[in-house]
């Protein structure tokens, strides 16, 4: 049992194998607590770090000043409105206007297994890995209720958190703000660790130092964003990759959110993590529920490299439900940077002709097959096939690519609609605008409004008809624009903050029909890039396209960002041609393919078009991802050098869980006069085991690897990579 109340001491206790938190009641009105975070403790008498004690200004000793108890408690969930003047959790706004409460604890249930939630992405697990505390709160005066969520996935170290909502009032009740997890702790000279970015720049490691005042990450763009993400982590001063404390929250959601770190006047810190509430209102009916999205809490003392491993095995184990997430993917070649909306079914069909005796296994046709689709100005919405493009119709193709052993797979954007469209000019009020302004554009296209549901259900079975028109075994789902102008020709006016939220539900209803319908369908999605790789998308498709910057040497700092918290296994990383479309920079063939192999592997290039010399090493570069794909995929995951921070040079390694075998991946972004060789301490070997190295003489311990080191010997030349391959002997 990984839950423990103790009622002498009014303290809950989660455990996880490395890890403990805990949770305190205290006062006669049974305020909660933050009690603990951190390091597994053996024993739970730690009430007194709630300071109760010290605090003169508990309100059953003083309420005189129950203002400076609520501003100075180190509070569970805190509410908005009666003296707790930092970030608070939840607030609300009563039909009278009113906006306070408190939020005391009630009763609670401990129960083994966790389902994920009915409409939102979620984790999972069964009562061997999963047990979960519910805590119930009430505020006495609205009757609302909170049930503080905990799911404890022991074996992994992690705890994951959110809130339901309930009305148990007897009138509605506006929800202006629901966070689903807070951490209040005291200030150990942190820094703040998030991501951030811009298209074809996403997920760029940044550490600021917290302090006095707010720093917050946040998306109001209605999806997770290229320019941020859903993440952030506390580390102490000091820490590395394989020392001092980190504390994450990553939030699985894919819409607006918000993660907000406070250092207050007696210098403790509140880190929260929610929706965002701008634009955000609520209106919960009595005897309505809602449900807040989940936050996965990471506690290491190891430094951010056991933070990284322990979020890839909860997501590989908890959060992923393909059938192909423990399954290599089919190395598919996509024609987006290929061909762009300039292709035929001949063209598509000699790529695929080429790409297959190549080894390549699957054609992905991007962008442009459909309605009068010729350039990105027009005709999302129409999704017939343009058959003047695909001669002989979609079937043939598709039928012509399987008959060269070769699978197919199809781009959509279903959320879009495009002014220049059969759909708009039929429906024009199915597209998010305020009413009585034009709505601004953004690549040319509007968002339809799928919190309707007939707009919802269009959509679907736009897509859902194509598929089953072939075999069609693979869909990119792709997002190219943000949300603006947030209005809904039928959301009534008190529900039209409702419309971002609803907006996030509606895509995960529509993916979840999806997989439902064609549960052998290997879905990735995408957002113009890598705008919505977050854990919300990760619960629907196995993989997310990173970025639409397919440069190896971007892609470095790119896929180190992602790599912080998501498993390889879910980054889509392709080869494409030089010079590289987004900076044109010109690397080596060879490079582009290493820096591939750190996800899904594919490529995005005209087959029959590249230099000879190129296309000669695709079998070998395919060889390489059926050799190591189990590795890179399963494995746990080591930063040895990040070319981000020392400007020169990239390494990472994989080790597989029995330290049996390991695979280092080093890339020379730029070469240095006198620098014969680099000797890289290599990580997550076995100090005990003998390895050999691929190609090289002799064998070598993993302590005098990993202590010592090995000489790598410098490529001549920029933008040159290696692979180190290490067996147990
Ligand atoms: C953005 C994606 O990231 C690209 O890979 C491509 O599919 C284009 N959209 C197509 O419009």
């Amino acid at each position: 049992m990984s839950i423990s109340l103790y009622e002498k001491e009014q303290l809950f206790k989660l455990d996880t194998k490395n890890t403990s938190y805990v949770i305190g009641i205290v006062d006669e009105e049974k305020f909660l607590g933050h009690v603990y975070y951190g390091a597994k403790l053996k024993d739970h008498h730690a009430g007194y770090l709630m300071r109760v004690n010290e605090n003169p200004f508990v309100p059953s000793k003083n309420n005189r000043d129950r203002v400076s108890f609520l501003d100075s408690f180190a509070m569970e969930y805190p509410a908005h409105g009666l003296g707790d003047y930092r970030e608070s959790c939840i607030s609300i706004r009563t039909m009278q206007g009113n906006v306070g409460l408190s939020l005391n604890y009630v009763s609670h249930k401990i129960t083994e297994g966790k389902t994920s939630f009915r409409n939102l992405p979620s984790s999972f697990g069964s009562r061997e890995d999963c047990s979960v505390l519910e805590i119930l709160c009430e505020d006495k005066t609205t009757g609302l209720q909170a049930v503080l969520q905990y799911g404890v996935f022991e074996d992994v170290d992690v705890i994951t958190r959110s809130v339901k909502v309930i009305n148990e009032g007897e009138e509605p009740v506006y929800l202006t703000k629901v966070y689903s997890a807070c951490l209040d702790m005291d200030n150990k000279d942190f820094e703040a660790i998030s991501l951030h970015g811009s298209w074809a720049r996403e997920r760029q490691i940044q550490s600021v130092p917290v302090s006095h005042g707010k720093y917050s990450v946040e998306s109001i763009r209605g999806e997770s964003s290229h320019q941020d993400h859903p993440f952030m982590a506390l580390k102490t001063k000091n820490a590395t990759q394989e020392t001092g404390e980190v504390y994450a929250m990553h939030f699985v959601y894919s819409g607006n959110f918000k993660v907000q770190v406070q250092a207050d006047q007696f210098d403790q810190v509140r880190m929260v993590m929610g929706i965002h509430p701008t634009d955000f209102a609520w209106r919960l009916e009595s005897k309505e529920e809602f449900q807040a999205p989940e936050v996965v809490m990471v506690y290491s003392d190891k430094g951010l490299g056991q933070m990284t491993r322990t979020f890839h095995d909860f997501y590989r184990k908890h959060l992923i439900r393909s059938e192909y997430k423990n399954k290599k993917r089919p190395i598919l070649i996509n024609n987006w940077e290929a061909t762009y909306f300039d292709f035929n079914t001949d063209k598509l069909i000699s790529i695929a002709k080429q790409a297959s005796e190549l080894g390549i296994e699957m054609l992905v046709m991007d962008d442009g097959w459909f309605g009068n689709r010729y350039d990105d100005n027009r005709a999302l919405g129409d999704w017939f096939v343009n058959e003047e493009k695909l001669k002989g119709g979609l079937k043939y193709l598709v039928d012509e690519v399987n008959k060269l052993g070769m699978k197919f797979g199809i781009w959509f954007e279903p959320e879009m609609i495009s002014p220049d469209s059969d759909l708009y000019r039929e429906h024009p009020d199915w597209a998010i605008a305020i009413p009585g302004r034009e709505a601004s554009l953004c690549r040319n296209q509007y968002v339809l409004d799928l919190t309707r549901q007939k707009v919802r259900d269009y959509a679907y079975e736009c897509v859902a008809k194509i598929l089953r028109s072939a075999n069609i075994e693979y869909v990119k789902w792709d997002m190219n624009r943000q949300l603006s102008d947030i209005g809904s020709a039928e959301l009534p006016a008190d529900r039209m903050g409702e419309l971002y939220h609803r907006y996030v539900l509606a895509v995960y209803e529509m993916q979840e029909r999806l997989i439902q319908e064609f549960p052998h369908l290997l879905l990735e999605n995408c957002s113009g890039g890598g705008a919505r790789f977050d854990p919300g998308m990760l619960y629907f498709s196995p993989q997310i396209w990173c970025s639409d910057d397919t440069d190896a040497i971007e892609r470095l700092k790119i896929q180190e960002g992602t790599a912080l918290i998501y498993p390889l296994s879910s980054m889509g990383a392709h080869v494409s041609d030089c010079p590289n479309h987004t900076v044109g920079r010109v690397t080596p063939f060879e490079t582009r393919g290493y820096v591939a192999l750190a996800g899904t592997f594919g490529y995005e290039l005209d087959v029959t078009k590249i230099p000879e010399e190129d296309r000669e090493m695709i079998p070998e570069q395919v060889a390489m991802y059926h050799k190591y794909n189990d590795l890179v995929r399963e494995g746990d995951y080591y930063r040895i050098a990040s070319y981000a921070e020392n400007h020169y040079f990239d390494c990472y390694g994989v080790v597989s869980k029995d330290k049996k075998e390991a695979l280092y991946t080093f890339v020379q972004v730029l070469n240095r006069p006198n620098y014969h060789s680099r000797r890289l301490q290599l990580k997550g070997l076995d100090p005990e085991k003998v390895y050999e190295i691929e190609g090289e003489e002799g064998t070598y311990t993993g302590e005098i690897l990993m202590k010592a080191g090995i000489n790598i010997q410098n490529p001549w030349g920029d933008f040159k990579g290696k692979l180190i391959h290490l067996t147990e002997v």
